[in-house]
């Protein structure tokens, strides 16, 4: 097929051949590059969110519930007193600034029905209870947004059960807030939940999707140019003066032979040109001496 081709095309074909390969490979390696980024940065912000999260529940349960036992010996005041009260609501603050990180204390039987888990949060904490895993992280889609998430489990201990034993154990103002039907009935080593973190991957997707755009924009950019500029050289080179090679013979063969091959530069063409002024003078002669 190349063959069939004029110079130009068959260059201009050869070039685009290239280019399409590069671009499949360049934008083949620069979704593998940037998609490791997003997730290795999405990775960080779970562990920094995680590390702050944990930190303040271990400031509560080092420093302050002891206090608060003490002076309130019958309040209830989870606020100052339940790891996952605080958590869950200070996670509600940091949503405010930042609605891309979502915590859920998530439970298959919650006092706060907005901690019920959802089948994703329920595979995980079968795994959990099963032994599968300690921890979890990886990729997971919901309502058709792109998250990376980790989880650990929660397991009950003696600490816990005068809340999540039974109803009647139970502080009253919990079980008025609670009601009394779903988080209690709690046994020690029970894995009673997962903490859930998500961190939305939509928009570092789209930063993704933005990087290789403006990648492989550069790439065609940069191709292009090359193109002209090959296109250009070949047709000064190449092909004007092939064609120019083409008239003068043509002329030659018409009779004028006062027609010189006058090709400029130092290359192969003007090699040949040379070679055709040489059988010229040659054939001039020849027909001289036939003449005679
Ligand atoms: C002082 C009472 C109290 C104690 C002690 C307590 N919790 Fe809770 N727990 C609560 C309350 C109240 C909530 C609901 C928080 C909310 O509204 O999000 C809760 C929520 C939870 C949740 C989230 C699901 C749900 O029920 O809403 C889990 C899991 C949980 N607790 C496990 C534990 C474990 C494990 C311990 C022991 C280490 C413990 N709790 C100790 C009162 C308590």
């Amino acid at each position: 097929m190349l063959r069939n081709m004029s110079i130009r095309k068959r260059l201009m074909v050869i070039l685009s051949l290239v280019y399409i390969i590069s671009m499949v490979g360049a934008i083949a390696g620069g979704y593998y590059v940037f998609a490791r980024d997003s997730l290795r940065e999405a990775k960080e912000k779970t562990e920094l969110f995680a590390t702050v999260m944990s930190a303040n529940q271990k400031f509560m349960a080092q420093n302050v519930r002891p206090d608060i036992r003490d002076l309130l010996e019958d309040e209830y005041f989870p606020e100052a007193t339940v790891g996952i009260v605080m958590m869950s609501e200070a996670s509600q603050i940091i949503k405010e600034d930042y609605p891309e990180y979502i915590f859920k204390v998530a439970s298959p039987n919650p006092l706060n029905k907005d901690n019920l888990s959802d089948s994703f949060e329920n595979s995980i904490i079968a795994g959990f209870e099963n032994g599968d895993y300690e921890e979890w992280e990886g990729e997971v889609t919901k309502a058709g947004e792109h998250f990376y998430a980790t989880a650990v489990p929660i397991e009950a201990s003696k600490s816990c059960i005068w809340c999540h034993d039974t109803p009647e154990v139970a502080h009253p103002e919990m079980v008025e807030e609670y009601g009394s039907d779903s988080g209690y009935g709690y046994e020690v080593g029970d894995t009673v939940g997962g903490r859930f973190i998500y961190v939305s991957m939509t928009a570092s997707d789209a930063l993704t999707m933005q990087k290789l755009a403006s990648f492989g924009g550069g790439i065609s950019l940069l191709f292009l140019v090359a193109m002209l500029f090959i296109d250009r050289i070949v047709i000064s080179t190449v092909v004007k003066p092939i064609e120019e090679i083409v008239t003068v013979a043509e002329d030659i063969s018409r009779g004028k032979m006062d027609r010189e091959f006058n090709i400029k530069g130092n290359d192969e063409i003007k090699l040949l040109a040379d070679a055709f002024n040489r059988m010229k003078v040659s054939l001039a002669k020849a027909m001289d001496i036939l003449r005679k």
